[in-house]
């Protein structure tokens, strides 16, 4: 008999992922080693330490690939090969020896539906229509309009801004880029480009010891092949969002299907997508078990739900809503063979206190960042920590100007709505202001890791601005301070191990569900142990009584410190949980 080559659902040990706490880790914004600005993985080599005791388990690295950095690593130009500030490649090998030797796992960043336009495959394929990489990447005729001029094969818009498509002086043809023009999309339906993928991509790494991939926007890489323009979704615009059509294309998982089959199956590792399928039916064709796909998709619901106005704090947020979404993807738990996640920040997103409760004084922050550690850490699934989370560091505060913001996706935004509207001054405040609340530049500015000059990050001077507020957020001022977010992590995710039948693996139900306030619901495990949660998601004191939820129960914590918790009510910002026990006749 041959074993262990394609090994069973029953074989493989997936506690480690259901059961671990993620820890994501920004390469270049975590720790510097060497003075030159930029964090690298010596660096963050010299921190895992920390990224241990705060009870976390698995190391998320993003994209640290060679890479022109047009978007931050997310355009690779060698999937083999280090960005050169980070580190070189023994320094890599090192780094996942060093979480090993920790009892830490690592993920790395795997992008592959596109590449950077300056990767070897690419610059091939565009130098002539007859070289053999020309199908590696998608080219098209251009069209004309009635008045003869040359435009683009379809109305898609890139993620980025702009018509997702580019002309080719060289080569009289258009490819496409669903993000910045400087990422070319690979065409999924050459055989040869998928092997090379699977070759430099995905097996290169796994023979090197890597326990799994963070998997970049994992429902774009199939599209149809008549490329139809996407429908009207902001009327009169020329260009339209394609999300609608490139999502789940025709082909998708038929990829990942032989994806799993030719690299992931082969080890013990993890898979997590990049993805916010519509429905539960859509979602679990990507991560039933027996479908032999992936394991676990992020949803971006969560993160959406502040996005469409410029919410300030939850209390501007649809709470009816958020309890939909919260059990849309928590239900994949205990009722279905598919598995989710949990997170509330990562690098392109704002920072969640400011988005989900509040910053407004070190007071409010500090209860803030407990409040949702204590939402997060209550979810079934596989959570999520974003480097900074665990301190409670806030968005970057009004008084930054827009010229400290570098992501190409701010800049992008900042600069269109400048070129629209003439430079109209009340429109650039509005988009400040809405870059203040979800920019993606929040996540990225530097580690806070003391009150030393920029905060610890680097001995020179960083590639960008740390958060004025370091002086007071930091991970030294939390150490020794038992009341701080930090030390509240750290407890939480103890309390989350002991009790995992329940915090990882229970069921959730929502009771409660027109309260705007609290957000109330049980996990209950499979032997039906039953704890309930309730969060005020206000800053006012809220009259709360457990007794009519269940007649007999027990406090277990409150993120103000049990001491702190006045039964009858909750306190502002206050999460609490509670052990119920029923009756026994
Ligand atoms: C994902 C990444 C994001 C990147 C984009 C393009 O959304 O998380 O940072 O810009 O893909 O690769
Ligand atoms: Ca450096």
């Amino acid at each position: 008999m041959v074993l262990g080559f394609f090994k069973k659902e029953q074989e493989r040990n997936t506690a480690w992922w259901r059961e671990g706490t993620v820890y994501q880790v920004y390469p270049s914004s975590f720790k510097d080693s060497n003075g030159d600005g930029i964090g690298d993985i010596p660096g963050i080599i010299s921190k895992l330490d920390y990224i241990k005791s705060v009870g976390t388990d698995i190391v998320w690295l993003s994209p640290h690939y060679k890479s022109p950095q047009v978007d931050m690593g997310y355009d690779i130009s060698d999937y083999k090969a280090i960005h050169e500030p980070y580190g070189t490649f023994d320094d890599c090998i090192k780094l996942i020896q060093e979480c090993h030797d920790r009892g830490l796992k690592i993920i790395f960043d795997l992008v592959v539906n596109h590449t950077s336009d300056q990767h070897e495959w690419f610059k091939q394929s565009r130098s002539s229509k007859s070289n053999a990489k020309r199908d590696w990447y998608i080219w098209k005729p251009a069209k004309y309009d009635e008045q003869g001029n040359r435009i683009p094969p379809n109305n898609w818009e890139s993620y980025f801004g702009g018509s997702a498509w580019e002309w080719d002086e060289e080569t009289q043809e258009y490819y496409l880029h669903l993000f910045a023009k400087e990422q070319p999309d690979i065409n999924w339906r050459n055989l040869q480009a998928r092997e090379a993928i699977y070759k430099d991509a995905i097996l290169f790494w796994l023979d090197r010891g890597i326990d799994g991939f963070r998997i970049d926007t994992v429902q774009i890489y199939s599209k149809p092949e008549d490329f139809p323009d996407a429908p009207e979704r902001v009327p009169g615009q020329k260009l339209q969002n394609p999300s609608i059509i490139v999502e789940t294309g025709p082909q998708l998982h038929e990829i990942l299907q032989e994806m799993n089959r030719k690299a992931f199956s082969k080890y013990d590792i993890m898979t997590v997508g990049e993805g916010s399928p519509p429905s539960l039916e859509k979602t679990l064709e990507y991560v039933s078990s027996s479908r032999h796909e992936i394991d676990m998709l992020f949803s971006f619901d969560f993160g959406a739900l502040d996005h469409r106005e410029i919410a300030h704090t939850l209390n501007d947020i649809d709470m009816v809503e958020m309890k939909e979404t919260v059990y849309r993807w928590q239900r994949l738990v205990g009722k279905t063979d598919g598995w989710t996640t949990f997170f509330l920040e990562n690098h392109d997103s704002g920072r969640s206190i400011s988005r989900f409760a509040s910053d407004a004084t070190p007071e409010a922050r500090n209860r803030s960042t407990k409040f949702l550690a204590v939402l997060q850490a209550t979810m079934s699934g596989t959570l999520y920590l974003y480097q900074g989370q665990e301190i409670g560091i806030p968005n970057l505060p009004d008084e930054v100007p827009i010229e400290e913001y570098k992501d190409v996706n701010s800049i992008n935004y900042y600069n269109a709505v400048k070129e629209d509207t003439k430079n109209d001054p009340d429109a650039l405040k509005k988009a400040k202001k809405y870059l203040q609340k979800v920019a993606r530049d929040h996540a990225r500015s530097p580690m806070q890791w003391d009150a030393s000059k920029h905060s610890g990050f680097t001995d020179g001077e960083p590639w960008m601005i740390v958060n004025p507020i370091y002086p007071e957020v930091n991970v030294a001022a939390q150490e020794w301070d038992a009341d701080s977010g930090l030390n509240f992590w750290r407890h939480i995710l103890k309390f989350r191990r002991q009790h995992k039948d329940v915090m990882v693996y229970g069921t959730l139900e929502v009771l409660d569900k027109e309260n705007t306030k609290v957000f109330t619901f049980t996990k209950a495990s499979e032997s039906g142990r039953t704890f309930l949660v309730a969060l005020n998601f206000t800053d006012k004191a809220v009259d709360y009584d457990v007794d009519q939820f269940a007649s007999k129960s027990t406090l277990l914590l409150s993120s103000i410190g049990n001491v702190h918790h006045k039964s009858g009510s909750l306190q502002p910002l206050e999460a609490v949980i509670f052990e119920i026990h029923h009756h026994h006749h």
